[in-house]
């Protein structure tokens, strides 16, 4: 939603400010008179959520940096001195920790509002893809910071993911040794995740700055998914509106914050990791964080070698290959979604899918949790199926067999209770009350 600026300078700093890097104009132009569509509910605060969890991680990680040594002999006992001896230590560590749920949490309802709202569909595709890329550095931030306390679950955490690549075929075991910095997870693996888990934050900023400014040019879907039409009667400048609604968001999301730092810091962790890393000794479940566990689940569902009549794939790459497939499926939604219609509020037999879609995947993730034995492998595989067979069959299918709901022709009709066909149509917690006739 670009459009022509409004802003006026008052001051003679203003003015002079303004003529040479006009700052003030943007942030005026971007967080202020920016139009937000006037229907947006609570699900579209968890953008806003997501910036503040980004700096609450690196603010309280650069603190943590200047406690933490990154060697296999000190680390774990350099946590230790953090959450002892350094002032607030305990604070630090718990938010940073507690925080990198959160933050998934987070990242998680953001990316089904945008499954739920079809906010990845033309023009929004490469605002999605962006999102895509900060979710994969994301987990790969996550996953290198779990290393860092050098605890049990730390170090064969490690050892797990990273002996994955060596599945790739040819250049596989050469990719393991550069990942090592050596010939198994030691001192120098460490050392590259630490500086690694330092920098991917910064990118993570740099791709959200990209993903916001796609967001600024297409403007923000709305629980209807039918587009702006007169920024006059379907928006709300974005200040004071969107951002009283996002403080009051993150107010509420800082409570959750807080309680799981306060009275449950270690409700999400392993208590194994409070042992120190042991080469000699495995532990009896390798479990990743909780957030990975579903891409854990379809890793370990295939138990078995894939014969495709001129080559056969051998399980641990299956594995490998349906793992990163999960996620890379996301990025190609906007083109396998052939729905015309963008909410599913509209979408009657998409509503049921997406449901069954959500159970899919936690279901996925409570087989992570469990050890791949018994009846669990093959479950995983079953829902494994049905992970993809959302993406790759349900979702092109419904599109073409769909019949959607009639569309309100304006957001603004939406709000008043006004719909196509004269059929009331309430949509998200602004609508205002049933309007008969
Ligand atoms: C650090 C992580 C992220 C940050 C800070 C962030 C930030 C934002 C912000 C501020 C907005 C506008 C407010 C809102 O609609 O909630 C937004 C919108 C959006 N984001 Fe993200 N985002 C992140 C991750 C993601 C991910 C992982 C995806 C998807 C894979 C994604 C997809 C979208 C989409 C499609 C929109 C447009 C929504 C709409 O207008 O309906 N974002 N994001």
């Amino acid at each position: 939603m670009q459009g022509h600026s409004q802003y006026v300078p008052t001051s003679g700093f203003g003015k002079w400010i303004d003529a040479r890097l006009p700052l003030p104009r943007l942030v005026y132009d971007s967080f202020i008179a920016y139009p937000v569509p006037k229907n947006l509910n609570y699900f579209w605060t968890f953008g806003g959520i997501l910036s503040i969890m980004l700096v609450c991680q690196i603010v309280t990680g650069i603190v943590l940096a200047m406690h933490y040594t990154a060697h296999v002999d000190m680390a774990f006992n350099s946590v230790e001195h953090i959450m002892r001896d350094v002032n607030y230590g305990w604070l630090l560590r718990y938010l940073h920790a507690t925080g990198a749920s959160m933050f998934f949490i987070a990242v998680y309802v953001h990316m089904l509002r945008g499954l739920y709202y079809g906010s990845y569909k033309d023009p929004r595709e490469v605002l999605w893809i962006l999102g895509v890329i900060i979710y994969l550095l994301m987990m790969a931030t996550a996953f290198m910071g779990y290393v860092l306390p050098w605890g049990q679950m730390s170090m064969w955490g490690a050892v797990v993911i990273t002996n994955l690549f060596s599945a790739i075929p040819l250049v596989g075991p050469t990719v393991v040794e550069y990942l090592w910095g050596g010939y198994s997870v030691d001192n120098p693996t460490l050392n590259r995740f630490f500086s690694l888990h330092y920098l991917l934050p910064f990118m993570i900023a740099g791709v959200v700055v990209l993903h916001v400014w796609a967001l600024h040019v297409t403007g923000q879907n709305n629980p209807t998914g039918v587009e702006v039409k007169d920024v006059k009667k379907d928006t709300v400048p974005f200040t004071p509106y969107a951002t009283i609604k996002d403080a009051f968001g993150m107010a509420v999301f800082f409570i959750m914050f807080m309680y799981f730092t306060f009275f449950q810091p270690n409700y999400l962790g392993h208590a194994v990791n409070y042992v120190p890393a042991d080469p000699l000794v495995t532990p009896a479940h390798i479990v990743p964080e909780w957030y990975f566990l579903p891409f854990y689940a379809i890793l370990r569902a295939i138990t078995f070698d894939i014969n495709l009549v001129v080559l056969t794939i051998p399980s641990k790459l299956g594995g490998v290959l349906a793992m990163f497939a999960a996620i890379a499926v996301l990025a190609f939604l906007p083109w396998l979604d052939t729905s015309k219609v963008k909410s599913t509020a509209y979408r009657p037999l998409h509503k049921q899918f997406f449901w069954a879609f959500v159970i899919v995947c936690v279901m996925l993730g409570w087989l992570g949790s469990k050890p791949p034995e018994g009846i669990f492998p093959m479950l995983s595989l079953i829902f494994t199926g049905l992970y993809f067979a959302y993406f790759l069959v349900a979702l092109p299918l419904l599109g073409l067999f769909e019949t959607p709901k009639p569309l309100p022709a304006s957001i603004a009709d939406s709000v008043l209770g006004k719909a196509k066909g004269g059929a009331p149509v309430v949509v998200g917690a602004n609508a205002a009350p049933e309007v008969k006739g």
